[in-house]
């Protein structure tokens, strides 16, 4: 069966064989099927970090555990949990209709409640691992439920355990949250003042600030609805403070982020690729999206193949001009 409603790239990349799953029995059921039990297998949820490249041979398995459920509640706080297949954004709106503050900033973010611990998701001043209480995850090898503290999951920028020593290992089945009765809210990042002053808001409030969020990236980033992406394509990188300090001679203009290691400056990719000469950049049906150019983006049509020849070429251009080699944050697959 075709990818293409699978994925956010809009890639028309086949399955071999494809199922979709609404409950951990089912899950497990079919990952104790004798037939498939040596085929290459591949776990979706919003299919928002992924860079189908080739027909993928093999099962393909749609994670669509719904549910999201109040499981404790004290003075301060209520602990929320969503089945991996929730969308996102939805778990937000849920958060914001009932006043518990913690997600707002993450507004909009596409992707399912089950693939955002994978890379700790992120935005405006935000991780998902500010508001993460455990999970429970499939051990893939021996078919149990196994819970994830926050310490276990070892967060970091863009980074989890999940993505690194137990890759490939373990699905997701849901995520529960420790959101905030009252808010604290985070609008340290320069662009929501910004929003929300140009959106004459004055009472600060989570939906103010979601209603902020969904404006800015809105305005920069591409519908997937629209235009094909994943989001932003490579992670910000991050470069010793000196190697810093020598390119800030030579670039003056170089715009920097503090990053959690008081050695490390980030640099954000996306000012990195526009001066390098690729915002806008457009080849047939693929290209670098004019607004931002962190983001590639699929015009509809566009292979995988060439998105990833292009990620390849921007990579070396960044390396030749800067010295700083870029990671993919999306998933090639
Ligand atoms: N910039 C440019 N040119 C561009 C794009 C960005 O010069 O074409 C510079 C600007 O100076 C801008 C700065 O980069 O001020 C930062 O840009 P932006 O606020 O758009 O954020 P980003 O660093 O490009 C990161 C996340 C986004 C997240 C935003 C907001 C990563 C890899 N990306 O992007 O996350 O929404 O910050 O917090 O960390 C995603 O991961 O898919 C994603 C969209």
């Amino acid at each position: 069966i075709s990818l293409k409603a699978f994925n956010t790239f809009g890639l028309d990349a086949t399955a071999q064989y494809f199922t979709e799953v609404k409950t951990v029995e089912a899950l497990v059921e079919v990952l104790s099927l004798e037939t498939f039990k040596d085929t290459p297998k591949l776990f979706l949820g919003g299919g928002s970090n992924i860079l189908l490249t080739k027909d993928f041979e093999g099962l393909v398995i749609k994670i669509d555990i719904q549910g999201i459920e109040k499981v404790d509640e004290n003075e301060n706080h209520v602990y929320l949990r969503a089945g991996a297949g929730v969308v996102w954004h939805e778990f937000v709106l849920h958060c914001i209709a009932n006043d518990w503050a913690g997600v707002e900033n993450l507004s909009l973010i596409p992707g399912t409640v089950g693939a955002a611990p994978m890379q700790n998701i992120g935005a405006y001043g935000i991780e998902i691992k500010d508001v993460f209480e455990k999970l429970e995850a499939l051990n893939l090898k021996t078919l149990e439920i196994e819970v994830f503290t926050l310490e276990q999951c070892h967060f970091g920028y863009r980074e989890s355990i999940f993505k690194n020593s137990h890759k490939d290992q373990y699905v997701i089945l849901n995520v529960t949250f420790k959101l905030s009765k009252t808010p604290n809210f985070h609008i340290e990042y320069g662009a929501i003042k910004d929003t929300l002053k140009e959106m004459g808001i004055e009472q600060l409030s989570i939906k103010a600030i979601s209603d902020a969020v969904i404006h800015i990236r809105q305005s920069k980033l591409p519908n997937p609805a629209e235009i094909g992406n994943s989001g932003s394509f490579f992670k910000n990188p991050e470069i010793p403070k000196a190697q810093f300090d020598i390119l800030k001679e030579k670039f003056p203009h170089i715009v920097s982020f503090p990053s959690v290691n008081p050695e490390l400056i980030k640099v954000p990719a996306g000012w990195l690729i526009e001066q390098a000469g690729w915002k806008g950049f457009r080849d047939g049906q693929i290209g670098v999206h004019a607004k931002q150019a962190l983001v590639l983006v699929n015009y509809g049509g566009g292979n995988g193949n060439a998105i990833k020849e292009l990620a390849y070429k921007i990579q070396d251009s960044v390396n030749e001009k800067f010295g700083i080699l870029l990671h993919p944050e999306v998933n090639f697959i």
